[in-house]
């Protein structure tokens, strides 16, 4: 297998595309940095806090790319609540459904985490320690937001921590009872070709598209924080 966008192997489809899997590596390592980097550097924590601002900015890239990536990245392919629930009833009965992207309760997990990371972030812009240390936007927000916020960012890591361990424990479980690999394709992109439900291999995301909706999430973070007046 390779790391490239289209599958080298024959009997092997496409599943993920190059910007989906770099993306949600990159999302795993920031969330990790995010408490280590609390404890390293400087007083003024800039590691944090511009290791926050990366997340924020890669949550903001993958909003556009759920709505212009490749199929199985978009928002509309994976968001199904309603038939996450005939999905878990099929799979405490033990029939197997196959997915190419995320089944429907995956769907939703993976909505979660995303929200939750997202929850953080949001408040680490207003957060404060009330002595050095301001998120950018603590400058401009009422107090009020600043207290509120502090409250989520303190509390917020032990949610993000606690859905990732269910994340995970899931993916082990469909290998161990399921004999299906997510990880594998969530690093080569490819799957075993079959019949799944959702697409038979995913179509677009070309990489050019993603560089430059990344360009678009930075201008748009940075442009945004400037444009209200906030402070790195
Ligand atoms: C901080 C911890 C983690 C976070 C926040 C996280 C977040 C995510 C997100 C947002 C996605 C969806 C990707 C997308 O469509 O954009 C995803 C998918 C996935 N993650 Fe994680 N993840 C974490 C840790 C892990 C770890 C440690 C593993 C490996 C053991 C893992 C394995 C996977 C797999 C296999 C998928 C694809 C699932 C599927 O096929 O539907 N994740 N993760
Ligand atoms: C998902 C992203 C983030 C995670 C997981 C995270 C996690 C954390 C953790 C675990 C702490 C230590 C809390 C404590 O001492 O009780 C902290 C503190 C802090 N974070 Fe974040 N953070 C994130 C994003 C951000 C962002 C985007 C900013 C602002 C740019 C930020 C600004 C701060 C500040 C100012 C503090 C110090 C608060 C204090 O000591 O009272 N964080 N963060």
């Amino acid at each position: 297998m390779t790391l490239s966008a289209s599958p080298s192997n024959a009997g092997e489809v496409r599943a993920w595309d190059l910007p989906t899997r770099v993306f949600k590596w990159t999302l795993v390592f920031l969330v990790i940095c995010a408490p280590i980097s609390t404890k390293v550097g400087d007083v003024m924590m800039t590691w944090h806090r511009w290791n926050g601002m990366a997340i924020v900015t890669l949550l903001v890239w993958r909003v556009l790319w759920g709505v212009a990536g490749s199929t199985t990245a978009r928002f509309a392919t994976f968001v199904r609540p309603l038939g996450a629930f005939g999905y878990a009833r099929d799979l405490l009965l033990g029939r197997t459904r196959k997915f190419l992207g995320h089944n429907p309760l995956g769907g939703l997990m993976v909505l979660a985490l995303l929200a939750a990371v997202a929850t953080q972030a949001t408040a680490g812009m207003f957060t404060s320690d009330d002595i050095v240390v301001d998120g950018p936007l603590v400058a401009v927000a009422p107090v009020a937001w600043e207290k509120l916020a502090s409250r989520i960012h303190h509390n917020g890591f032990l949610i993000i921590a606690s859905l990732a361990i269910v994340h995970v424990a899931a993916v082990f479980w469909y290998r161990a009872f399921r004999n299906e690999n997510l990880i594998g394709p969530m690093v080569f992109g490819a799957k075993p070709a079959g019949a799944y439900e959702d697409a038979r291999e995913t179509r677009g995301g070309s990489v050019m598209l993603a560089l430059a909706l990344l360009g678009l999430a930075v201008v748009l973070v940075f442009g945004g924080l400037w444009a209200v007046g906030g402070r790195m």
